[in-house]
């Protein structure tokens, strides 16, 4: 099947710099959480895919260690352009439904165009703040976020809204930067002092905020069923790796 119209990429040098302006130049303007994002992603929706590919590592993992799940119901929180659902493959047909759930129309568009072109029909783009959307089927088998966690100001309560809308024993996939506490649990990794502190000032002039909270509160409310830690290259920036994560959690069958 070719590339649908959605997912393909004004890739090239053009776009980097487009891409670079509204990453390092350009700040994101607004009242509100949603009105900021939107400043922020308008001029980059077109060519974000391209970019994105080579900054957001780890998502198509994320879903190859994701089981199928026929029949079920999956919510992506802060899906962008909803490119997420191009990692199922062809497991994407035998989920019952699948919504792909954005507080950005900009990028929300190029969700809804690729679905269109796809011939989803059992995809649903939803322009929805992720700390308070529940499926209309009223619970969830998996969620996932992928580099969303980290945008979103009131973090736990997304992921208390994840939780919420969770069956007992469903999943939790999540993929993001982070940097660790300065002393971390068992189990965790240790970053250095300029790890911890040049991350989150570089990231926090694009309001990406690295959380050294995150990945212990997820591992407090989910069963880990599997976690690793490392570090991926990002573009023009040859000599640095940022940190990101890979969580895959269970809620608890006896969850409420
Ligand atoms: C770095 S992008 C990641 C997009 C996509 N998941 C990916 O992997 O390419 C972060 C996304 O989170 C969305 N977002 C931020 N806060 C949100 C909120 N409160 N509700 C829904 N989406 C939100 C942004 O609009 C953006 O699309």
């Amino acid at each position: 099947m070719s590339a649908p119209q959605a997912s393909k990429s004004s890739g090239g040098f053009l776009n980097d710099l487009r891409i670079l302006w509204h990453l390092v130049v350009a700040r994101a303007t607004g009242n509100t959480h949603e009105e900021r994002l939107e400043s922020f992603y308008k001029g980059q929706a077109g060519g974000y895919d391209s970019f994105r590919k080579r900054m957001l590592h780890g998502r198509k993992e994320l879903f190859d260690l994701l089981p199928d799940s026929p029949g079920g119901i999956w919510v992506d929180l802060g899906c962008g352009t909803g490119e997420n659902a191009e990692h199922w493959g062809e497991r994407l047909k035998s989920l019952q439904r699948a919504y792909l759930v954005d507080l950005s129309s900009s990028l929300l568009k190029v969700a809804e165009q690729r679905v269109t072109d796809r011939g989803w029909t059992n995809v649903t783009p939803v322009h929805a703040d992720a700390t308070k959307f529940v499926p209309p089927e009223g619970a969830a088998d998996i969620v996932t976020m992928s580099y969303s966690l980290t945008m979103i100001p009131d973090w736990f309560l997304a992921v208390d809204q994840a939780y919420r809308m969770l069956k007992p024993g469903g999943l939790i996939g999540i993929v993001d930067f982070f940097v660790a506490r300065k002393y971390p649990a068992e189990g965790l990794v240790k970053h250095g002092w300029s790890t911890r502190s040049m991350w989150p000032l570089w990231f926090g002039s694009d309001n990406v905020f690295l959380n050294p909270d995150h990945l212990p509160y997820l591992l407090s409310r989910f069963e880990t069923v599997s976690l690793s830690q490392r570090r991926g290259k990002l573009p023009y920036l040859p000599f640095v790796r940022a940190p990101h994560y890979l969580f895959v959690g269970r809620k608890p069958v006896d969850g409420v």
